[in-house]
């Protein structure tokens, strides 16, 4: 409230506020590119071709159209839609097993297997190579989240080579896919043709790694934050047993009250930005803390209660602008069912230890593990 855009000891600016969050997105000044920055960021370096979330347009525009014609709306409605029986069948069977067992860990046993086991089937990898794809975007992820100032190097060098062999491992995939295509997605960005011509092996590789990356851990931490904000919220929760229909505001609201994504980690200044009173200098580091522009009092009522019936819920949980998240419609259902079945089939579900451990990671937010009997 008082600090909107804050300028830290390393140079870099924060942003807290929803109308400045939403101006940085939606300026064109700003660039998602790290190469703009004028300090090289660690973090990022090291890790190929990059893919259309670290590009500006007109790249980026070009290779996000590529790849919606065959993933998302608006070219393909059908996609989320079709996938609908193949969702209801993985969460069944997940908590199936759930049977007998006196207590579950809703990360380990339901929402880290689910999303995965989507997103494979989607691009077409071979269901037995799941588990090396878990242990490979774990590693990614952990090094994305990477602090020099408290974090073991090792860290950092787990994640290169992580990217370096899941995209072997993806171009691997891609060259099988030239000569044997099905009707996955891997196949359908090697070989058609559309009217943007044809995306490169490594431009295939790089949005099929992005994929990967953004589309799973985000996923698995809705799902858990929203069984935790659930048990938290035992009213909530018979009301949703009650209405099923309330599942769609309530992972909306859920997307403003406890988001996965907490920061964006970069934009990068082409030249100078005015947000608010400051001018941001060229080359700037601009952090964007989209949970708290999603709990600012100057455009949520009351945001700190979780309220599935708030009314224009323009959360900032998917990002906004041209980088606006493009799973969206995939995380939304994924999550909707998820929950909806936990609900109707746990029987008086209950936590047992709150607050559960959670991620040690500024990005990223969501419980390691989420013990319920
Ligand atoms: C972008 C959040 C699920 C793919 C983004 C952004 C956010 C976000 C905040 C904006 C990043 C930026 O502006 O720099 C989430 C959350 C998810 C989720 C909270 C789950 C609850 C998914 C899924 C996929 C996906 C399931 C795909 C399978 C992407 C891609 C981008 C993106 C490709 C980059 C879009 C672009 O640069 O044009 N996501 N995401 N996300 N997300 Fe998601």
């Amino acid at each position: 409230r008082e600090t909107p855009v804050a300028l830290q000891e390393d140079g870099s600016y924060v942003i807290s506020t929803y109308r400045e969050l939403m101006d940085i997105l939606h300026n064109p000044h700003l660039s998602s590119d790290v190469r703009h920055l004028s300090r090289p960021m660690e973090a990022a370096e090291g890790r190929g071709t990059p893919a259309f979330i670290n590009l500006d347009p007109p790249e980026h525009d070009r290779l996000r159209r590529m790849a919606m014609r065959h993933f998302g709306p608006p070219h393909t409605p059908g996609l989320v839609a079709g996938l609908e029986p193949d969702l209801t069948a993985t969460v069944g069977s997940l908590i199936d097993d759930f049977a007998g067992k006196e207590q579950i860990d809703i990360v380990d046993d339901f929402a880290y297997p689910f999303p995965v086991t989507v997103i494979c089937h989607l691009l077409g990898v071979p269901r037995e190579d799941e588990p090396r794809f878990h242990l490979w975007v774990n590693a990614v992820i952990e090094s994305i989240d990477y602090n020099p100032k408290t974090d073991p190097k090792e860290k950092l060098e787990n994640g290169r080579q992580a990217t370096n062999e899941l995209r072997a491992y993806l171009r691997g995939l891609v060259e099988e896919r030239h000569s044997r295509p099905s009707d996955d997605l891997l196949s359908r960005l090697a070989n058609d043709d559309g009217p943007d011509g044809r995306m490169t092996d490594e431009e295939i590789v790089a949005t099929a790694n992005l994929l990967l990356i953004a589309g799973h851990e985000t996923t698995v931490n809705l799902i858990t934050n929203g069984m935790l904000t659930l048990l938290r919220h035992p009213q909530m929760l018979q009301r949703l047993r009650d209405e099923p229909d309330l599942i769609v505001p309530l992972v909306e609201e859920l997307l403003r009250y406890e988001p996965p994504v907490h920061i964006i980690p970069w934009r990068a200044a082409y030249s100078d930005v005015a947000v608010a009173d400051t001018v941001i200098p060229k080359g700037s580091r601009i952090i964007l803390m989209l949970a708290s522009g999603s709990r600012d009092p100057n455009r949520f009522h009351d945001p700190d209660r979780f309220d599935p019936d708030r009314p224009d819920n323009q959360h900032l949980g998917f990002g906004s602008g041209i980088h606006l998240c493009f799973g969206g419609p995939l995380a939304r259902r994924e999550t909707q069912i998820a929950l909806t079945e936990l609900v109707r089939r746990l029987d008086r579900p209950g936590l047992v230890t709150d607050p559960p451990p959670y991620r040690r990671s500024p990005v990223l937010r969501g419980p390691i593990h989420l013990p319920v009997e």
